[in-house]
């Protein structure tokens, strides 16, 4: 197997205007693969705020950053103290390279670090099956609404123990 065209690092403040931009390229582009137009532009009606992205990497959580060779951003997840993931998303030219999983991977690592006994998530229909070969299983499908729009998405863990 070839090594990876990316490395794994911490989250840095000068990362956030990337990642806000690479939040809404990744929810608009590859969301519509599984989504309705209505239905990502819901969930992503413009790139987020860089500040508000800085805000919540910097509220105790852990950001993990896929930066490829040539330093672009190619993805990002982040995990809460209380093994809440929060988001996962990988640039549209990065999607299934293994971003996601190698995310994903680090993620539990660290919450294993942290002593944490217990992983969850509300996967979206794009990540489902990246969490379910990591160990994930579903316990229901959520149905929400997100600005008004119907959309769906799957609660899921992981014992650590
Ligand atoms: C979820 C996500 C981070 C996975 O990242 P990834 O690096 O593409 O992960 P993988 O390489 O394991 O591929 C995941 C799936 O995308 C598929 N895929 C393959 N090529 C792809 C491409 N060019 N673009 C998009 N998806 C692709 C894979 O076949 C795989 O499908 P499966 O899980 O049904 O088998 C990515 O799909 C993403 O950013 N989605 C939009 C944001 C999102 O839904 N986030 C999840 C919030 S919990």
């Amino acid at each position: 197997m070839s090594a990876p065209h990316f490395v794994i690092r911490t989250y840095q403040a000068a990362d956030a205007p990337r990642l806000a931009q690479l939040y809404f390229e990744s929810a608009r582009t590859i969301g519509a693969r599984r989504y309705s137009p209505e239905q990502v532009a819901a969930w992503a009606p413009e790139p987020a705020d860089p500040a508000t992205v800085h805000a919540r990497a910097s509220d105790g959580r852990v950001t993990l950053v896929a930066e490829g060779a040539d330093g672009t951003v190619l993805g990002y997840g982040d995990l809460e103290a209380d093994g809440h993931i929060d988001h996962l998303y990988a640039h549209p030219a990065a999607a299934g390279t293994g971003v996601g999983s190698a995310l994903l991977q680090a993620l539990v690592e660290q919450a294993r670090a942290w002593g944490a006994t217990r992983l969850y998530v509300e996967a979206s229909e794009l990540a489902r099956g990246l969490f379910e070969r990591q160990g994930f299983t579903t316990s229901h499908r959520r149905d929400f609404e997100v600005r008004g729009v119907p959309i769906h998405n799957y609660a899921m863990e992981r014992s650590l123990v």
